[in-house]
């Protein structure tokens, strides 16, 4: 198929530049006979390469000089056209020969394109120079080029583009990030296989088949990701299972299910991992390695149905997303009156509260407060003023006063004991401070609530005044003590100051 190509195109390079050939050599020819058969007739004298008016052979107009001069002109351009051809012509075949053929074999065919450009625009530039000066050694070309500002501006700036793609190209090609056959991906330009790569830019196949065209100047500014060809690329693909399954299960399965997939390597073992713990289950992540990069969409769905499958064998459950929803009953109000009852019964249990008639009991509950206080909060406070009760619920709290600046517990209180009585019966300020041991919830019953009981129920006002009584007589001895024990301690103070000074 190739040498066919090749004999084709030998062929034709030979007719065309045979041709050529020949018509260089017949054109001299033909000037020999309009320099010394036709203009001569016209009055016109061929003399050192200018044509001159012969002055002896009648009266030649200027028209015919003009004339012989273009047509002079005419065959010089048409010989420069006639040996461009032949050089393009030729350069074009040994191109062919030594890029489309040789470097084809190196296995590097993408770096013909460019560097053939490359080489066969220095040819021509350089065979214009040559033949032109042939034609017109008169006219100097270089200066023409090297030394018009404005000539140059223009050319350069109608190049930058070209240029400046040529330059990245060129780059590219010496630093060869990616080759034909690559996977490449350009962020924000989309990813496929690389076609060609030539002075203007790199053409990509695209995973749907459609043809994207970079140049090479913007690609030289971006960062781009490339699997290359012969290298063993891997994919991540990811699944989720539930919590139940077994990981060390799931691994084996899935590991087993997508090994024999078709293009998947079997140089290097799949790994499947766990890489999170989710909300609705165990996150997984599988990577592979594929012989064939370029197939990888295809070889991340067959992944996943091999998976899918194995794990419906396996009977593995994948998890999706999923959201237990604990939905809160609205709280159910009680009645006021079974709220009345529950606290009526509850103040029934306390030891104060029991000699009172089930109506007197109602009453009292129904002037009560619930409070909930946390561990360590103060429910009352020593010398803060108090006109109420309280009943523990629940929870439990601890009476503490003041001792060498300390605070002493001197007593613990629980379910169905009471404090705050003092104050209450006595208008005095708090005598200790009562803090909540842990969560702690009380009735709080104000004066004004237990005054009619206390009208109406003398024996109320004893049994509570006795318990009182009895926590005042504890707190009076606590304080004493705690005197006895300063005074001691001054006592001892002062007998060590008189023997520090030696006084009696
Ligand atoms: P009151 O003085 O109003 O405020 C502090 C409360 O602590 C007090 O009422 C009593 O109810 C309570 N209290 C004081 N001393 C004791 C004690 N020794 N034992 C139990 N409770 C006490």
């Amino acid at each position: 198929m190739a040498s066919t190509e090749l004999r084709r195109k030998a062929l034709f390079f030979f007719i065309f530049a045979g041709a050529i050939v020949v018509v260089l050599m017949a054109m001299p020819l033909v000037v020999g006979w309009l320099r010394h058969d036709v203009f001569p007739q016209f009055g016109m004298v061929f003399n050192r390469g200018t044509w001159d008016l012969n002055t002896d052979n009648g009266n030649p107009s200027m028209v015919a000089q003009t004339t012989a001069t273009l047509i002079e002109n005419l065959l010089h351009i048409l010989r420069i056209l006639l040996w461009m051809a032949l050089v393009i012509s030729t350069v074009r075949f040994l191109g062919y020969l030594i890029f489309g053929t040789a470097f084809k074999k190196t296995g590097q065919p993408e770096i013909s394109s460019l560097l053939k450009t490359v080489l066969s625009i220095v040819v021509y530039i350089v065979a214009f120079f040559i033949i032109f000066q042939s034609q017109y050694p008169g006219i100097e070309l270089a200066p023409l080029f090297t030394g018009s500002a404005i000539l140059g501006i223009v050319v350069g700036l109608a190049l930058q583009e070209t240029l400046g793609n040529l330059f990245a190209g060129i780059a590219l090609q010496a630093d060869q990030p990616f080759q034909v056959g690559d996977v490449i991906s350009i962020p924000n330009g989309g990813n496929g296989v690389v076609e060609s790569v030539s002075w203007r830019g790199v053409k990509i196949r695209t995973f749907q088949n459609k043809l994207l065209v970079i140049s090479n100047a913007v690609l030289g500014k971006e960062t781009i990701e490339v699997a290359p060809r012969g290298n063993l690329n891997a994919r991540l693909v990811n699944f989720d299972t539930v919590y139940i399954d077994s990981p060390a299960k799931i691994i084996q399965v899935a590991r087993d299910a997508i090994r024999q997939a078709e293009n998947v390597s079997q140089k290097i073992r799949p790994i499947v991992r766990i890489r999170g713990l989710g909300d609705h289950g165990l996150e997984w992540e599988v990577k592979y390695w594929l012989d064939d990069y370029s197939k990888y969409n295809d070889t991340d769905a067959l992944v996943r149905q091999r998976i899918w499958y194995a794990f419906k064998r396996e009977k593995i459950t994948f998890a999706y997303p999923t959201r237990t929803v604990h939905v809160e009953p609205p709280p159910l109000e009680l009645p006021m009156e079974e709220i009345r009852d529950s606290i009526s019964e509850l103040l029934c249990k306390v030891s104060i509260f029991a000699p009172l008639t089930d109506e007197e009991s109602d009453k009292l509950a129904a002037a009560t407060t619930t409070r909930v206080y946390s561990a360590g909060e103060p429910i009352v406070r020593i010398g803060a003023e108090g006109n109420s009760m309280f009943v523990i619920v629940r929870g439990k709290v601890r009476v503490q006063v003041p001792e060498n600046g300390f605070q002493k517990t001197i007593n613990n209180l629980y379910e169905n004991d009471f404090f705050g009585e003092m104050s209450l019966l006595t208008g005095e300020p708090r005598s200790a401070t009562v803090i909540a041991d842990e969560e702690t919830e009380v009735l709080r019953i104000d004066k004004v609530a237990l005054k009619p009981l206390f009208e109406s129920n003398p024996q109320l006002v004893r049994s509570i005044g006795e318990m009182a009584e009895e926590r005042r007589e504890l707190l009076r001895e606590i304080a004493e003590k705690a005197k006895e024990t300063e005074s001691e301690e001054e006592k001892g103070l002062l007998r060590s100051i008189k023997n520090f000074f030696g006084l009696k």
